[in-house]
C-alpha cells in the first residue's frame, strides 16, 4: 500500500501558527501581559466596566459618556427574548448540559432576526442582540429545572448585576456585582482560542453572527476549553480541606495527572487574569467570611509551584469566585460564554472586514491505488 510523503510541514493543533492578522487583542506570554485595543487588561480590571469593554472590542476605542449610555440602554433594551424560543428553552428536558440549551437558544434566536438585521461588516446590532440575550436564556433555563416562574425583567441592573439576578434570583452586593463584572471584563477576549477561531471559521463563508456563534458555544463546551475551572473546583471539594492539600496534590502529580487550573498554552509565567481574579477571590472571601476556598487554592499554588514549575491560569479562580456567588457548577462555562460573546461578536466584524475563506489542508497519510472491489469479491 503506498503513503504520501512523512508529514513533515504538519503543525498538529495549529501550534506556533500564525493564521490572521488581529488588532483586537495581544498576548505577551513571555511577559504575563493582555491586551484588549491596546490597553492592558489591568488598568481596564480596574477601571472600566463589562459594557466599556466590549463597545472597545467591537469599534476599537473607549467610548464617551454618551456612547456608553447609549449601548446599555440598548443591551437593556434588547434583554427579551421572542417569545417561541423562550417556549423552546422551557420545553428543554430540564437535565440538559447547560451549554447544549444556550447552543440551540442561540440558534434558535437567528431564525427570529429580520433579514436587515443580519449582521454586515460594520453592523454591531447582532452583537448587541446576543450580549443582551445570553442571561436571560441561562437564568430562563436555571429557573425552569429549578422549578421556578422566569424573573421579571430589571433595566435599572447593569449586565453584571443582572447576570448574577438571572441565576440566583438575588440582587448581589456591591462587590459580588463588581467581582462578576471584572470577572466578565477578564473573559471577553483572548486572541485566536478555539471557540473564537471555530466562530472566524464560520464568519470566513459570509455566514451569519448566529452561526458563528453556536459554533464558538459548541466549541467552548468542551473541557479542553471551557470547563478546567469546573474541575478546579471539583477538586477543591475532593481535598475538603487546606491541610490535605499537599497530600492530594502531591499523589496526583505523582500520577502524571493534570491539576486544572495550571498552565497554559501561551503564558510562561502567570497568567495576569489569574491574578487579577485571586485579589478579587480574596475580597468577597473575606466580605463573605468564608476564605476556605482562597487558603486552599493558596496552598494549591505553592504546591504546584514548588513540585512542577507551573503557574496558575484565570480558571484556577473564576469556579470558587462563582461559587461563592451561589452560581451552580455546570454554569461556570454558560458564564464564559456571556462574557466571551462580546470577544466573538468582535472577532467575526473583524473577520467580515478583510475577508478571507478559513480553509488550511490536511497532509494526506493514506493509500492511494486502491480499485473498486464488488462488494460480493470482498474480504471480511
Ligand atoms: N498539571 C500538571 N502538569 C501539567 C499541567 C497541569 N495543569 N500543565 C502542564 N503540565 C505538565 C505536562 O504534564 C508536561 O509535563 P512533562 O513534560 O513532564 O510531560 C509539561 O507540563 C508540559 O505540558 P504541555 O501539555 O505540553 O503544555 P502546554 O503548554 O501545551 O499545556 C495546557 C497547556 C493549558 C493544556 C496545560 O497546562 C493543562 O492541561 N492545564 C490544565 C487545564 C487548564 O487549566 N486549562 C485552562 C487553560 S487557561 C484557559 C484560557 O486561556 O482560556
Amino acid at each position: 500500500m503506498e503513503h504520501a510523503a512523512p508529514a513533515e510541514v504538519v503543525q498538529r493543533g495549529l501550534q506556533d501558527i500564525v493564521a490572521l492578522e488581529s488588532h483586537i487583542t495581544f498576548i505577551d506570554g513571555k511577559g504575563g501581559r493582555l491586551l484588549y485595543e491596546g490597553y492592558d487588561i489591568r488598568d481596564l480590571a480596574e477601571h472600566a466596566t463589562f459594557e466599556e469593554v466590549a463597545y472597545l472590542l467591537w469599534h476599537g476605542r473607549l467610548p464617551t459618556r454618551a456612547q456608553l449610555d447609549e449601548l446599555k440602554q440598548r443591551l437593556v433594551g434588547l434583554r427579551g427574548l421572542p417569545e417561541p424560543l423562550a417556549r423552546l428553552i422551557d420545553s428543554l428536558p430540564t437535565d440538559s448540559n447547560p451549554m447544549d440549551m444556550l447552543r440551540t437558544a442561540v440558534s434558535g434566536l437567528g431564525l427570529f432576526e429580520q433579514p436587515e438585521e443580519q449582521p454586515g461588516p460594520s453592523s454591531v446590532e447582532g452583537a448587541l442582540r446576543l450580549t443582551a440575550t445570553l442571561p436571560t436564556m441561562i437564568g430562563r433555563f436555571q429557573r425552569r429545572r429549578t422549578g421556578l416562574a422566569p424573573l421579571k425583567e430589571r433595566p435599572d441592573l447593569s449586565h453584571a448585576e443582572n447576570l448574577l439576578y438571572q441565576i440566583t434570583g438575588r440582587e448581589g452586593s456591591e462587590i459580588e456585582n463588581r467581582a462578576l463584572d471584572v470577572a466578565l471584563i477578564l473573559h471577553a477576549d483572548h486572541e485566536l482560542n478555539a471557540s473564537t477561531f471555530a466562530a472566524r471559521v464560520t464568519a470566513s463563508t459570509l455566514s451569519d453572527l448566529y452561526s458563528a456563534v453556536t459554533s464558538a458555544i459548541g466549541t467552548l463546551k468542551g473541557p479542553l476549553h471551557g470547563g478546567a475551572n469546573e474541575r478546579a473546583v471539583e477538586l477543591l471539594d475532593e481535598i475538603q480541606d487546606v491541610s490535605r492539600v499537599d497530600e492530594v496534590v502531591s499523589a496526583k502529580l505523582a500520577r502524571h495527572e493534570r491539576i486544572m487550573g495550571f498552565g497554559h498554552r501561551v503564558y510562561k509565567v502567570e497568567d495576569p487574569r489569574a491574578t487579577i481574579l485571586r485579589a478579587w477571590l480574596h475580597r468577597v472571601g473575606e466580605s463573605a467570611g468564608n476564605l476556605h476556598a482562597y487558603e486552599m487554592l493558596e496552598k494549591e499554588r505553592e504546591v504546584v509551584h514548588r513540585k512542577k514549575g507551573l503557574y496558575s491560569n484565570l480558571d484556577l479562580y473564576s469556579g470558587s469566585l462563582y461559587s461563592l456567588l451561589g452560581v451552580p457548577k455546570d454554569l461556570f462555562t454558560p458564564i464564559f460564554a456571556v462574557s466571551r460573546v462580546a470577544g466573538w461578536a468582535a472577532h467575526v466584524l473583524e473577520e467580515y472586514q478583510d475577508l478571507r475563506l478559513i480553509r488550511p489542508s490536511a497532509l494526506y497519510v493514506g493509500p492511494t491505488e486502491l480499485h473498486y472491489v464488488p462488494i460480493a469479491e470482498r474480504g471480511p
